[in-house]
């Protein structure tokens, strides 16, 4: 379990600090994903630099199992809002990066394969970043992300930037893949009906300076019709509610 407790950052800035997370707790079971929602500014990616290991300088504590996060000893898969791709590098190059990072010399294996099969970049290996489509280029970071075989799978508003289709089939990809593995994910998003969809377990953040404001079991979870169910409807009124409140 990871256990994040009094969670608090500042960014020192010339005009002062600016208080990123305000004493934040919360606890992370594993096998679920758990969708993060709040509004914009409130200290969504703050949360996940911490959680990865980039960003070493915060108040509090956060411990997976009861050891300190560290981004050498465990597998953390992080996608980050733009990609995060080196240009310099091609597909296949890119989607190896996670291993490589981690000494592993692990070719393409069987299961790399069927990623990028399943991903449907299997075909693009040579191509390099600037040659790809927004949504190919996010393909290429899940990839690298999943082929890792992380602990935990962090993931800052991964398809946001895709078109309505394209998010669709990015997500049923997602849910796909993580029902085969049910890695502990960490999902990161600004959309209600996204964080129904892919969440088991929905955090509500408030607003700037980030803290928890609820923790809720996701009752729409893996149910079929989801949308059209009452369920849906309450949940969706719900964070509605939660999220305009205090925002
Ligand atoms: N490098 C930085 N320097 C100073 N302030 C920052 C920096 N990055 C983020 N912030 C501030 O910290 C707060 C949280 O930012 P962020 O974690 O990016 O929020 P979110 O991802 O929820 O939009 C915001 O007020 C933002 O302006
Ligand atoms: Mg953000």
């Amino acid at each position: 379990m990871i256990e994040i407790k009094d969670l608090t950052v500042k960014y020192r800035g010339k005009n002062g600090d600016t208080l990123a997370l305000d004493g934040l707790n919360v606890n992370i079971e594993p096998g679920e994903i758990y969708t993060f929602i709040g509004p914009s500014g409130c200290g969504k990616s703050t949360f996940l630099y911490v959680l990865s290991g980039i960003m070493k300088r915060y108040q509090g504590s956060v411990t997976i199992d009861g050891r300190p996060i560290d981004p050498r000893k465990q597998r953390i898969g992080l996608i980050l809002q733009n990609y995060g791709l080196l240009p310099w590098k091609n597909v296949y190059s890119n989607t190896m990066l996670g291993l490589k990072i981690k000494n592993d010399q692990r070719r393409l294996d069987e299961y790399g394969s069927y990623i990028l099969k399943q991903l449907g970049i299997d075909h693009l290996l040579d191509r390099y970043p600037r040659e790809l489509s927004g949504g190919q280029q996010q393909r290429v970071a899940i990839a690298r992300a999943f082929i890792l075989k992380p602990d935990l799978l962090l993931m800052d508003e991964p398809f946001s930037a895709l078109d309505a289709i394209t998010r669709e089939e990015m997500q049923e990809l997602f849910l796909n893949i993580w029902k085969q593995n049910s890695v502990t994910t960490v999902f990161i998003t600004h959309s209600v009906d996204e964080a129904l969809y892919l969440g088991s377990r929905i955090v509500v953040f408030s607003p700037s300076p980030g803290r928890i404001q609820e923790v809720m079991d996701n009752p729409c979870f893996m149910l079929d019709n989801f949308r059209y169910r009452d369920e849906y409807y309450d949940m969706s009124m719900k964070l509605r509610r939660l999220l305009e409140d205090k925002g």
